[in-house]
């Protein structure tokens, strides 16, 4: 059937009618206030509140959920004693939600929902707030198996139809130094890529021993950076940064196979659970690029954290932003910015002006890097995109309770642990 031009004119004016007011109806108006709610309020959710609510007028804190009440508590007194948030935090004792299901409560008394727990609970709280149909500050990473980062790919597609926004704590993203030195990688100005490498060596982080009298599932909450279905292991938890920067160099493209070895060799007492100490791993990108990646939490050793990209014009570092080669370029020096601010800035300005930003596609595809990472070096095999995305095993326990057995994992041995 022909469509008359008067016909289309009528049709397409509906339409944009349909789509603008699709458009606008997250966007808060100015005077509006925006209601934050905070799920998991331990070092970095009060970090995050504290920048959400410093990024805009307007901004109150309305509601607060964790799975213990000292920590809850601990995060809204310590913003009711900082001068910068003190006036923007109204939450009440109705309004502050104790247990594993306090994320529900959170989600429906807010705007815009922080996202701060371990990891493995993330698809789950990412899912639930897109479906309520609010926008999102998630912290990285998203989740800790292939299973957790599929829910993570539908919540993205979900969240593009309801133009809900999500920024991601992957917070390089939002810096100056990266987003310029990108710009210039993208455009060329260090040639083809042809190698790249990341780091994230440190020393030990903290670690907490079982008190008496206290469960499993308590003890591996407060203590879960050693727990793989808690935090991924500190592949995922602390080097998903390093590894989102290479995906974001060959432009978001991601790994297709990777091969690594890593071990326990010193962090080796019970209260590490049944993590690694260290990693490294060659990951093969499209057309044969390799990106040679390490991670390592072993006290006494080298240190770096940083990345590098090799390209047939020159080379470009993390470490002061530098190009060298055809076209040298460094950031010039206190230009860079405080990333984890600009991103709760991005936000809530997108969120006013009824734009959208969605990084829920990349911050789940630099995670699937990091499982894939961790996947390779914990079997010994070589594992493709593909195996680690429609893996089959969900590493999160299914039902959760407080007086639970909750064996830790063995430690996986390469060679030994099966590819699943
Ligand atoms: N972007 C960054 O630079 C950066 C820095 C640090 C941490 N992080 C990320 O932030 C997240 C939190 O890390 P953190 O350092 O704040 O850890 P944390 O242990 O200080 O806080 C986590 C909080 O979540 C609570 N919690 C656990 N399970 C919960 C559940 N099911 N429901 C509600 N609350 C729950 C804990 O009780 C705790 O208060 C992690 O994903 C971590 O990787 C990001």
């Amino acid at each position: 059937m022909k469509t008359s031009r008067r016909k289309f004119m009528q049709t397409s004016a509906a339409a944009g009618v349909a789509l603008a007011g699709l458009a606008n109806v997250h966007a808060q108006n100015n005077n509006d206030t925006i209601k934050i709610g905070l799920v998991g309020c331990g070092g970095r959710g009060s970090g995050a509140a504290e920048q959400c609510l410093r990024a805009g007028a307007n901004l109150k804190l309305v509601a607060v959920g964790d799975a213990f009440r000292d920590r809850a508590d601990g995060a809204v007194n310590g913003l009711r004693n900082n001068p910068a948030t003190r006036d923007k935090v109204d939450v009440t004792a109705e309004r502050t939600f104790i247990g594993l299901d306090a994320y529900r409560q959170v989600i429906a008394a807010s705007d815009l929902v922080i996202l701060a727990t371990p990891p493995g609970f993330r698809p789950t709280h990412i899912h639930a707030a897109v479906e309520a149909g609010k926008h999102i500050f998630t912290e990285k990473p998203v989740a800790v198996d292939g299973p957790g980062i599929r829910k993570c790919l539908e919540a993205y597609a979900a969240a593009n139809e309801k133009k809900l926004n999500i920024v991601a704590g992957t917070q390089r993203r939002y810096q100056t130094g990266y987003l310029e030195s990108m710009k210039r990688i993208h455009d060329g100005d260090i040639g083809d890529i042809l190698a790249a490498r990341c780091y994230w060596n440190q020393g030990r982080l903290w670690h907490r021993e079982k008190a008496q009298g206290m469960g499993d599932l308590e003890w591996q909450l407060r203590n879960w950076l050693y727990f793989a279905w808690l935090s991924g292991d500190h592949i995922v938890e602390q080097h998903v940064h390093n590894l989102d920067v290479m995906n974001w160099a060959t432009k978001n493209s991601h790994p297709v196979r990777a091969v690594g070895m890593g071990g326990r060799q010193v962090r080796t007492a019970p209260v590490f659970g049944h993590i690694f100490d260290h990693f490294a791993i060659d990951f093969e990108y499209p057309n044969g690029l390799h990106v040679l990646s390490m991670a390592r939490q072993i006290e006494g050793c080298e240190n770096n954290v940083s990345e590098a990209v090799v390209g047939s014009k020159g080379q470009w570092v993390s470490s002061g932003y530098r190009i060298s080669g055809e076209k040298p370029w460094a950031l010039p020096a206190r230009t860079d910015n405080n990333p984890y601010q600009a991103e709760h800035v991005a936000l809530i300005e997108s969120i006013r002006a009824g734009r959208q930003i969605n990084d829920l596609k990349n911050v789940a595809e630099s995670t699937l890097t990091a499982i894939m990472g961790r996947m390779t070096c914990y079997t010994g095999k070589a594992v493709t995109w593909d195996q680690a995305l429609n893996s089959q095993t969900n590493i999160v326990p299914d039902r959760l309770a407080w007086d639970m057995n909750l064996p830790v994992p063995p430690v996986a041995v390469p060679g030994q642990t099966e590819l699943r």
